[in-house]
C-alpha cells in the first residue's frame, strides 16, 4: 500500500489541467478523473482528459460530468486554452469513450466505498456541488476538498472573481457552505508558481512525447498570459492544488472564513476571505497563502520528466 494520497481529480482540461493530470499521475494515486464544463465545453474537456490518459498510458477511469453550471449559462475561456482546450498540441483523439457520463454518481459512490479520499477540483465546482446535493455525507467522508479557485486578493475574469468560481458561483457557494474540509488554492497562491520558456526548454530536453507536449502547453500558457503577472511567464494554477495534497509542505495555508458572492453587480464570483483576526467569523476553509515555488516547479518538472512513456 503506498502512502500516496488517493484523489479524484475533477477538471476542465485546459492547459494547466493537463499539467495537473501529469502531476497527479506521478505524485498521487489517481482513483478517477472527472470532467466538467469550464475552460471549454464538457465534450472537449472530456476528450482532452482521455487524450492525456492515452499520452501517459495510465490506467485511470475518466468520467464525464456536468455540461453546464447549476444555474448560470455556460462560460468558457477558449482565449486562454485554445478553441478545443489543449492549446495547439498535436495529440490524437483517444480511441475510447469516457468510462461513464455519470461523474457525479461516481464521486458519491467512490467516497462511499472508500473514506479518506481527496477531492481535487481544478475547474468550476459544478460536479462537486451536485455530488454534495446528492449525498451531503460526502463532506464527512473525504480527507479534503482541495480546490484550485478563488483567491484572497482579486480575480482574473473580473477584478473580484477567479474563473472557476465565476463560471459557477452558485455551485461554489454551495461547496463553501457544505462543511466539507476545504482548502482554497487561489490565484494569490498560484500566481507565485510561474513557468516560462526555460521550463519549456527543460521539458523538450527530456526527449520524450510527454515532455514535448508539456513544452507546447507551457509555451502556449506564456503566450496567452502576456499581460498579467510577469511578462514572459504564465502561472501554473491547477498543479498547485494537486501538490497541496501530495506535498503539503509546499503550500502554507491558514484557517479562514470564506464566502462566495453570488449576486454582486461587480463582485459576482468573489471569494471573500475574512481576515479581521479576532473579529473573524468561524473558519470554514483553509486558504493557501504562500508557495515554495521553487520546490513546486521542481516537482512539476520531475513529474513531466518521469512520466511513463508509452
Ligand atoms: O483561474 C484559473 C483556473 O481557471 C484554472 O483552473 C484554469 O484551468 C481555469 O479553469
Ligand atoms: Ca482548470
Amino acid at each position: 500500500m503506498t502512502d500516496r494520497p488517493r484523489i479524484i481529480l475533477d477538471c476542465d482540461p485546459g492547459v494547466d489541467d493537463a499539467i495537473a493530470i501529469i502531476t497527479a499521475a506521478r505524485w498521487t494515486d489517481l482513483v478517477a478523473i472527472t470532467t466538467v464544463s469550464g475552460n471549454v465545453g464538457v465534450e472537449h474537456t472530456t476528450a482532452n482528459a482521455l487524450r492525456m490518459r492515452d499520452l501517459l498510458g495510465i490506467d485511470v477511469p475518466v468520467h464525464q460530468g456536468a455540461a453546464r453550471p447549476i444555474v448560470a449559462e455556460p462560460f468558457h475561456a477558449r482565449h486562454v486554452h485554445g478553441m478545443t482546450g489543449l492549446a495547439d498540441v498535436d495529440l490524437p483523439l483517444a480511441d475510447l469513450a469516457p468510462d461513464s457520463e455519470d461523474a457525479v454518481e461516481v464521486i458519491v459512490e467512490a467516497t462511499l466505498a472508500e473514506e479518506g479520499l481527496h477531492l481535487v477540483p481544478v475547474g468550476p465546482l459544478t460536479n462537486i456541488a451536485l455530488a454534495l446535493r446528492a449525498d451531503p455525507g460526502i463532506a464527512n467522508r473525504v480527507a479534503s476538498v482541495t480546490l484550485m479557485g478563488g483567491g484572497a486578493s482579486g480575480g482574473n475574469v473580473t477584478p473580484a472573481a477567479e474563473f472557476n468560481i465565476y463560471a459557477d458561483a452558485e455551485a461554489a457557494d454551495e461547496v463553501f457552505r457544505s462543511g466539507a474540509p476545504l482548502t482554497m488554492v487561489g490565484l494569490n497562491l498560484t500566481h507565485q508558481v510561474r513557468m516560462d520558456a526555460s521550463h519549456a526548454d527543460s521539458c523538450r530536453s527530456f526527449g520524450h512525447r510527454v515532455g514535448d507536449v508539456a513544452a507546447k502547453l507551457i509555451d502556449f500558457n506564456v503566450s496567452v498570459h502576456r499581460g498579467g503577472g510577469l511578462p514572459g511567464s504564465g502561472a501554473m494554477h491547477d498543479p498547485c492544488a494537486v501538490l497541496a495534497v501530495s506535498h503539503p509542505e509546499v503550500v502554507r495555508s491558514e484557517p479562514r472564513h470564506v464566502v462566495v458572492e453570488v449576486d454582486g453587480t461587480h463582485t459576482r464570483g468573489q471569494t471573500l476571505v475574512d481576515e479581521r483576526g479576532p473579529m473573524s467569523r468561524e473558519p470554514n476553509c483553509r486558504v493557501a497563502y504562500e508557495a515554495d515555488a521553487g520546490r513546486a516547479l521542481e516537482l512539476i518538472l520531475q513529474a513531466i520528466r518521469e512520466a511513463p512513456v508509452c
